[in-house]
């Protein structure tokens, strides 16, 4: 099949989460296995520089945005066989320091950024030479796409246009503009309509992308249940629920290239289920070096998350005010919100010689921070997916989550099979019974015997990518 994937971010180019590292990771994986992939993304600040294969591709873009005309060039890489990324360069939009914004402000003119970004992905799935079959955008930074195909294929004679599909990374983004905004996409009045991009009078991009695309996926089987809810629908269930015949939960892979302990260049020594030594010498470097007392026999947990509302901050702050008077050592590895940064600031002043704090993104510390620590800490208010607790599980770090989302469908408790379990899960949303997870992780602790069954369990659990892309293409094909 011929596949055009467009995602804001995609691992390695660029990244301020899992999407980067979900669409970068699947459009590998089908071209392994022989499918034609074009991966379309901007062209940041740095990726040049980073990766000088680079090429300019005789391709320019000219499109009316709103009143204004923006231009914009093409640039190419091809990492691997059958896999083109394509960059857009509009150096006026794109090269800047951050992504989406810079000191937790958004950037003003993120609704042109990306309802340019989508003409360019339109453009490009009509015009490639290789006529892409199926368009998969992310999120709602692509949310207009389908929109706008749609609108070629009747009104500009695109016949064959190919199908599109909306993959739902989260819900809680959604690109939420002004009304007037809606100009900048050039489309007529027809799709500014209740059940199209109108929402509560105003430009509404993921919902756009619900209405119109053909298909729709999200990241895990029991986030598509979740969203048709009134509790997880971020107010978009009812158009939900009437799409949901077109929706299907597919859970995200792991890149094991990427997370793969016996072959990591961020760890000193390797190691596997089978010699786990490189894991005590993992969390000893470790503890050194984030500063605390080098002690293998204390318990070290971890986290490694944006600083948002989303990740359950508020209640691993209360729960952790309790735990870290019972002798453990944390590491939180973040950046984001201000307040979550200084209410971490002031936890950790409290305990130095206990919990150890880096704000920022730190990629290899991230690896370390997975082979390290004996316990893995997500106690999301809702996980669209989360890939975090699935890489802890290849890291034989016991990840301790909230039944939510992807963190239900990738961690198994004891209370659901003791045979299979490789992790500790908590239902109601409070520091008290984080805490008391936190205490069941101590009595595992103690036990090694147990604690090694669950490692061994979480280390043979298989989350590949291969196994995706049959996913992938079914829903793919189904609606064609
Ligand atoms: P989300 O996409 O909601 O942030 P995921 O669990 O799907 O959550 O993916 C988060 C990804 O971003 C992981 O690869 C994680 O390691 C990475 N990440 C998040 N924050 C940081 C950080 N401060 N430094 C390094 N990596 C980070
Ligand atoms: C989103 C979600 C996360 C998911 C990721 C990749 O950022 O918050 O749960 O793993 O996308 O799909």
């Amino acid at each position: 099949m011929k596949i055009l994937l467009a995602s804001s971010e995609v691992y390695p180019y660029s990244k301020t989460g899992g999407l980067a590292d979900a669409v970068g990771a699947l459009g590998k994986a089908l071209a392994q296995a022989g499918h034609q992939v074009g991966i379309v993304t901007p062209l940041y600040r740095g990726i040049r520089e980073a990766f000088p294969g680079l090429r300019r591709v005789d391709w320019n873009f000219d499109f009316p945005l709103g009143n204004q005309r923006i231009n914009a060039e093409l640039w190419a890489l091809e990492p691997a066989p059958w896999l083109t990324i394509y960059f857009i360069h509009q150096s006026g939009y794109f090269d800047r320091d951050g992504i989406y914004g810079e000191n937790g402000a958004d950037y003003w003119d993120n609704g042109a950024r990306f309802i340019f970004f989508s003409k360019c992905v339109t453009h490009l799935a009509r015009y490639l030479p290789w006529q892409p079959e199926v368009i998969n955008v992310n999120d709602w930074q692509t949310g207009l796409v389908p929109a706008m195909v749609l609108h070629q294929a009747r009104t500009a004679g695109w016949a064959n246009r190919p199908r599109v599909c909306l993959t739902i990374h989260n819900l809680a983004y959604q690109g939420w503009f002004p009304a007037s905004a809606y100009a900048l996409a050039n489309l007529p009045a027809d799709y500014f309509r209740a059940e199209g991009a109108e929402h509560f009078g105003k430009l509404n991009c993921l919902k756009a992308g619900i209405a119109f695309a053909d298909i729709l996926t999200t990241v895990s089987p029991r986030y598509a249940r979740e969203i048709t809810t009134q509790e997880f629908g971020e107010s978009l269930d009812a158009l939900l629920r009437k799409r949901q015949s077109a929706l299907v939960g597919i859970l995200n892979g792991v890149d094991y290239d990427e997370w793969n302990p016996s072959a990591d260049p961020h760890l000193t020594a390797p190691y596997s289920a089978a010699a786990l030594r490189g894991k005590v010498i993992a969390k000893a470097a470790l503890q050194k070096e984030l500063g605390l007392p080098v002690e293998p026999q204390t318990p070290l947990f971890g986290t490694i998350t944006r600083l948002v509302e989303q990740k359950g901050v508020d209640i691993q702050i209360g729960a952790l005010e309790e735990m870290l008077n019972a002798g453990i050592q944390f590491v939180l590895l973040g950046s984001g919100s201000a307040d979550y940064e200084r209410a971490w600031r002031k936890l950790a002043a409290r305990f130095p010689q206990q919990a150890a704090l880096r704000i920022g993104y730190h990629h290899a510390l991230a690896h370390r921070i997975e082979a390290g620590c004996d316990f893995y800490l997500m106690p999301s208010r809702f996980e669209p997916c989360g890939l975090n607790q699935m890489y802890s599980l290849r890291y034989g770090t016991v990840p301790i989550v909230r039944r939510t989302g992807g963190l239900d469908d990738t961690v198994v408790d004891a209370i659901d099979n003791p045979a299979l379990a490789n992790g500790i899960k908590f239902s109601e949303y409070s520091a008290p019974v984080l805490a008391r997870a936190i205490r069941k992780a101590l009595v595992l602790y103690a036990d090694a015997e147990l604690l090694r069954h669950y490692q061994q369990n979480g280390m043979a659990a298989d989350f590949s990518w291969s196994r995706v892309v049959g996913q992938y293409l079914t829903a793919f094909t189904n609606h064609i």
